[in-house]
């Protein structure tokens, strides 16, 4: 059988090596401690389940308009007209089997083949290859070195004649970094300058840390309006990963591109599960900060026990529920007298020596950092974080 050139190119994500390890181990009956979750352990509140399962009892079992119910496309404009001051009409709105979908729509809506998609690194592992999948050709800008900003000079210079899109992520999976302002106005202005556009990835927008605030790029620079495409999902912020619904705001002409596509590839987001994203959006919002306030807890413990580990550096994030630690200065030692050769190396040894699973960041495009996850209650994290350090205590010179 004929595999397609696109899907022979198709690379698993390296996120994949540790975790299925760790489900080995875990299969096998080792406690291994997995801090490697992308996803809330928290249940999706109750009203939110009770508001779909509503919704399937009075017969919204159909087919759904491929752009979305018309009450969620309309919750979601008011919800951005109260949360950032924007405004788009209901229209402008179309509803997805979460963000990962409608990103890749976008990318397949805009990108021709050979046209240049401009990734910050570190960044999240799907943007690559969907960008790959859709023939365009990723370039990898980097963010700077200790503060994992944005590098506008970087970005500029990466810019050509084939620059379509940008993918912006923040708070940034894996970093936490809600970038700067000031250089947010700039990509912005960028964006005007050469007509590209910028994907803005904001699924963490409502996790966020010491009341360090969230804002749209169209908050800061709303001129390039006709340049930007929000992309959100109910996943992260409600606790909603099993449900599959996102949604992105865009000018008309390009929803109205993805609406055509998402017709002919998905008909449109389950019926009930689009009810429980309207209830989860309307009226979840005590819910949202019980579960912040949950992670915020876990960030201080993480915070505390992170600084008093040798070797390892970390800057704690501004959002989402990612530590982003540098283990740099680990590369090149040993434990149990084998060599530590990178971060895929750290994660696996750790795995099996101490039983602890994390992403290395290779798997985000940033080699040299591991990513630990606090979505973990608090006292599996305890323990993955004691045997972190008692891992880290027996890495020795070379
Ligand atoms: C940065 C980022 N964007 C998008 C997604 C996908 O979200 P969804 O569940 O809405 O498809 C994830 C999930 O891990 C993510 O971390």
């Amino acid at each position: 059988m004929q595999i397609s050139d696109r899907l022979a190119r198709l690379k698993a994500p390296a996120i994949r090596v540790i975790a299925e390890r760790a489900g080995e181990l875990a299969a096998s009956g080792v406690d291994v401690v997995s801090m490697s979750a992308g996803e809330p352990d928290f249940t999706t509140p109750q009203a939110i389940i009770d508001a779909a399962s509503a919704a399937a009892t009075r017969g919204e079992t159909h087919y759904s308009p491929a752009a979305g119910i018309k009450p969620l496309r309309e919750e979601v404009a008011q919800y951005y007209r109260t949360r950032f001051g924007l405004e788009f009409a209901p229209e402008q709105v179309i509803i997805g089997n979460g963000a990962k979908p409608l990103l890749y729509e976008t990318l397949a809506a805009l990108v021709n083949p050979g046209d240049e998609v401009i990734v910050i690194a570190p960044a999240w592992v799907s943007y690559f290859e969907q960008i790959r999948l859709c023939e365009g050709t990723p370039v990898v800008v980097e963010t700077t070195p200790s503060a994992h900003d944005l590098d506008l000079d970087a970005i500029r210079a990466a810019i050509t004649e084939r620059t379509v899109a940008v993918i912006l992520n923040a708070p940034n999976n894996p970093t936490g970094k809600i970038y700067s302002d000031d250089r947010v106005v700039d990509l912005c202005r960028l964006s005007i300058e050469h007509g590209f556009t910028i994907i803005n990835d904001e699924v963490y927008e409502r996790i966020t840390f010491g009341g360090r605030a969230y804002r749209n790029p169209l908050c800061l620079c709303p001129d390039a309006a006709e340049h930007l495409v929000s992309i959100n999902s109910v996943s992260k912020t409600f606790a909603m990963t099993g449900w599959r619904v996102g949604y992105a705001l865009a000018p008309l002409p390009l929803i109205k591109k993805i609406t055509a596509l998402q017709g002919h590839i998905i008909s449109g987001a389950p019926s009930p599960a689009q009810w429980a994203a309207l209830a989860a959006i309307k009226n979840g919002g005590d819910d949202v900060t019980r579960m912040c306030d949950a992670y915020e807890e876990r960030l201080a413990l993480i915070s505390q026990s992170l600084t008093a580990m040798p070797l390892v550096r970390y800057t704690p994030p501004d959002g989402t529920f990612y530590a982003f630690v540098d283990i740099r200065e680990v590369i090149g030692r040993t434990v149990r007298g084998e060599e530590i050769t990178d971060d895929v190396g750290f994660c696996e040894a750790l795995l099996e020596v101490e039983q602890v699973a994390i992403v290395p960041g290779t798997a985000f495009l940033a080699p040299g950092f591991v990513r630990l996850s606090f979505a973990t209650g608090h006292e599996r994290l305890e323990a993955g974080l004691s045997r972190l350090h008692r891992f880290l205590a027996q890495i020795s010179e070379p």
